[in-house]
């Protein structure tokens, strides 16, 4: 078997830097806090952590609206921090991959400030300017994420802008040679301090359609769906010539040795996969949101497994995401206990697997009062639940005071089980769902079947999922109970016995299996069949 690298047989794990750990007592989490806490992922066994954006930044969409590409917002540290940060992850074996934005900037960006002045400034260009529908309203009918219209209007200039997402985020215009070049710096920059990859932010939407034409209306649009979802967004992303742009960024990325790209991407399927490049020149990991989406059962997981596997392109490599700062958390989607069966699914699946922070805990959304509100989305929409606040909130690591997160009142609530569900108390409690992730985390690095081996299907029979993972002579059966109920898992006709690695309960190491294990309800296996 060919020697595999390390995002593709590692485990990444995401940090959303304002919850992870505050050092100075501001209630924010930052990057020396990060850096104190490198041991606990060392410890935890995840071997590249991708921190979202710490870029310096007006903070309107919370780090992902830049105002300068090649900083550090103070809140979050100095470069030198970062610097250091890096090194000491290094030091630990410790892969860092950056968040790299470059659909929009902040409108407090100086380039935007530039194209903002005049029509003829050198970076009018830079943007995406458009004059008025002969009705003098906005030049074609997209939406922006987070709600409302795409395009804001600028008296000064006499011309609508568009952005996206907030109008506080104008897209760049990636049709312009010089935004490329000047982005492609920015990745060099990174890259020559040494940092180990990015994950693009919303890479599909780089290319919008040259003629500006109108998205058409969803006719499956309902109300409590985001005002976003009205329209299909058919010319204003996942554009034929985005691919191109993807292969630029990989070239950019290739300069460097043994660096990895990422993209975020929410797309069916079959356009998905079209990011690997036609001949693996695009992103190495099209980020695969579908368990994300999925309806939780046996049959709906092993459909989308199936499909996912014989859509990829050959040699492409796989990835899988439970949960990120967008979406909601896995333990609150699932429960408490399919949340274990979904850590195993994650981990014993064929392709990289990236952990959100705080899933290793069973963090489930906190509710958030409403004067405590930050999201812009929660904001521009509220109260139909699209707000990313409750899947953001502070890592509960002790029992002390906030929960040892920060020494102030932090920015968003703890989560109100912190005194019993933290990092040490859950660490001391040998059944928990943190010593689970340590169990299958460490299985999954000794075990060559599971980081890097094949995958075939099983079976699928009621609420029970199984499937195998091989890698030269070693095979191991997987089985999990996505059910309330008991369930017989039997093992192949050509290898009826097996010894138990691993039970989501974490007390069957080592027992015997001949023919057929006995699973509880929502318990999962690993078996290394003989
Ligand atoms: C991505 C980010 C999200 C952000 C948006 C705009 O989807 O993950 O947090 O709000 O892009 O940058
Ligand atoms: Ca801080």
């Amino acid at each position: 078997m060919a020697d595999t690298l390390w995002w593709q047989h590692g485990i990444v794990y995401q940090i959303y830097p304002r919850s992870f750990q505050d050092s100075n007592g501001d209630g924010i989490g930052d990057l020396e806090g990060i850096r104190s806490r490198l041991d606990y992922l060392v410890g935890l066994g995840v071997d590249a952590i991708w921190i979202s954006p710490f870029y310096p930044s007006p903070m309107a969409d919370f780090g992902y609206d830049i105002s300068d590409y090649r900083g550090i917002d103070p809140l979050f540290g100095r470069l030198e921090d970062f610097d250091r940060l890096l090194a000491d992850a290094h030091a630990r074996g410790l892969k860092v991959i950056l968040d790299f934005v470059p659909n929009h900037s902040s409108d407090q960006h100086p380039w935007f400030h530039q194209s903002r002045a005049s029509r003829d400034n050198p970076k009018r260009d830079w943007y995406i300017w458009r004059d008025p529908a002969p009705d003098a309203g906005p030049p074609n009918n997209w939406l922006a994420n987070f709600g409302g219209p795409a395009w804001t209007w600028d008296s000064s200039t006499s011309q609508y802008y568009y952005h996206a997402f907030l109008p506080e985020q104008p897209d760049l215009n990636w049709r312009n040679p010089d935004v490329r070049e000047a982005m492609f710096d920015v990745l060099r920059f990174w890259l020559d301090r040494g940092v180990d990859g990015f994950r693009v932010d919303v890479i599909w939407h780089l290319m919008k359609d040259e003629l500006f034409r109108d998205n058409p209306p969803n006719p499956a649009w309902h109300d409590g769906m985001p005002s976003i979802d009205r329209l299909l967004q058919v010319y204003s992303c996942d554009r034929p010539e985005i691919h191109e742009v993807v292969a630029q960024l990989r070239a950019v990325i290739d300069g460097y040795p043994d660096r990895v790209l990422i993209g975020e991407i929410y797309l069916p399927l079959e356009r998905l996969v079209a990011y690997y490049g036609e001949g693996l020149e695009g992103a190495h990991l099209p980020f695969n949101f579908q368990l994300i989406f999925a309806a939780w059962n046996a049959g709906e997981i092993a459909r989308i497994v199936r499909d996912y596997e014989a859509a990829l392109p050959q040699g492409g490599w796989p990835n899988w995401v439970l949960s990120n700062h967008d979406q909601k958390r896995i333990a609150t989607r699932v429960g408490a206990a399919q949340a274990r069966i979904a850590a195993m699914l994650l981990l014993t699946l064929r392709g990289t697997p990236t952990l959100y922070y705080g899933s290793e805990i069973g963090l489930e959304d906190v509710p958030i009062p409403p004067g405590r509100v930050q999201d812009p989305w929660e904001k521009n929409e509220p109260g139909l639940g699209f707000g990313r606040d409750p899947a953001r909130t502070p890592m509960p690591w002790d029992g002390s005071e906030n929960a040892g997160f920060s020494t102030a009142t932090p920015w968003l609530p703890l989560n109100p089980d912190c005194e019993e569900r933290n990092v040490a108390r859950l660490s001391a409690d040998p059944a928990s769902i943190l010593n689970l992730h340590r169990r299958l985390i460490a299985l999954r690095r000794s075990h060559p079947a599971l980081n890097r081996g094949d995958y075939v299907h099983a079976h699928v029979e009621g609420d029970l999922y199984a499937y195998e993972r091989r890698s030269g002579d070693e095979r191991l059966l997987i089985g999990l109970n996505f059910g309330h109920r008991p369930q017989r898992l039997t093992l192949p006709g050509d290898a009826p016995e097996g010894r138990l690695l691993l039970s989501t309960a974490l007390d069957r190491e080592d027992e015997p299996v001949h023919g057929a294990a006995d699973l509880r309800a929502a318990e999962g296996v690993i078996i290394r069949l003989a």
